[in-house]
């Protein structure tokens, strides 16, 4: 059986004090809760020990939001896949679209920064999806298949078993603008059989496959319904209790 996941991307928010207090009201706002979803946290790479050390043994699990595609040397200013592990974090977002849009990640760089993170335990949570234009012009599902084949499909059976995706159109980030239900559950289909065609069946129906994009308390629960929507990336709404807690209740 899949997981069902409720994951946060910080992005390039909180303080380190910022960030240790909202990993404990977490923590204890779903402390004695029944929690039907895994739960993580995906704080800022300086954020990650502090954070496992108050957060990372209960239910919340970590998770950073990148990691190198090189194993170590000199390369001011990375973090390594090595380093992200050794703090306690145990899944790293990869791909996601501001990495590619902003910091020049190409397909071809992904699949290194995937090895790396595979090679080091981590479960990548990799991110796929179509800006406007290409949805406009009906390619989001070429878009999408291209991002998978060309980052994860050189993986052995076993390793891709181990990923996570994350289905996140550009166009609904931090826009306010979500992808309708139906949308949502179209394209999570149509990733589900992309996979299966290349690994089958079983794998496709193990992977988990998150939606994100202006997921919130509103919209969470009827996304979440879908067969093949099996949870969210969470953006500005994983910044406080007070929103995210709603979306982890929505399972
Ligand atoms: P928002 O939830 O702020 O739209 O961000 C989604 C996202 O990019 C999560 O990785």
């Amino acid at each position: 059986m899949r997981k069902n996941i409720v994951a946060g991307n910080w992005k390039m928010n909180k303080t380190l004090q910022e960030g240790i207090i909202l990993a404990r009201d977490l923590q204890m706002a779903l402390s004695g809760k029944a929690v039907n979803c895994e739960v993580i946290i995906c704080p800022p790479f300086i954020h990650l020990a502090s954070i496992a050390a108050v957060a990372g043994t209960s239910i919340v699990k970590i998770g950073a939001q990148n990691n190198a595609d090189k194993i170590s040397g000199a390369y001011t200013g990375e973090v390594s896949a090595s380093m992200v592990a050794s703090t306690g974090a145990q899944y790293v977002i990869l791909g996601h679209s501001e990495r590619r849009a902003y910091y020049g990640e190409t397909n071809a760089i992904l699949k290194e920064k995937v090895k790396m993170a595979l090679v080091n335990k981590l479960i990548p949570i990799f991110c796929i999806g179509e800006i406007l234009t290409e949805r406009e012009a009906g390619k989001q599902n070429k878009v999408v298949e291209t991002q998978i084949r060309e980052s994860l499909f050189e993986l052995p059976v076993k390793e891709f078993g181990k990923i996570v995706l994350a289905y996140e159109p550009v166009w609904a980030i931090g826009t306010g603008k979500t992808a309708s239900s139906a949308q949502a559950q179209e394209m999570h289909a149509f990733i589900r059989e992309t996979i299966a065609c290349k690994y089958g069946t079983v794998i496709a129906e193990e992977t988990s496959i998150l939606y994100g994009g202006s997921c919130n308390a509103n919209n969470a629960k009827e996304l979440f319904s879908n067969p093949d929507v099996d949870g969210g990336l969470i953006g500005g709404a994983s910044l406080s209790v007070d929103t995210f807690l709603p979306i982890i209740e929505a399972f």
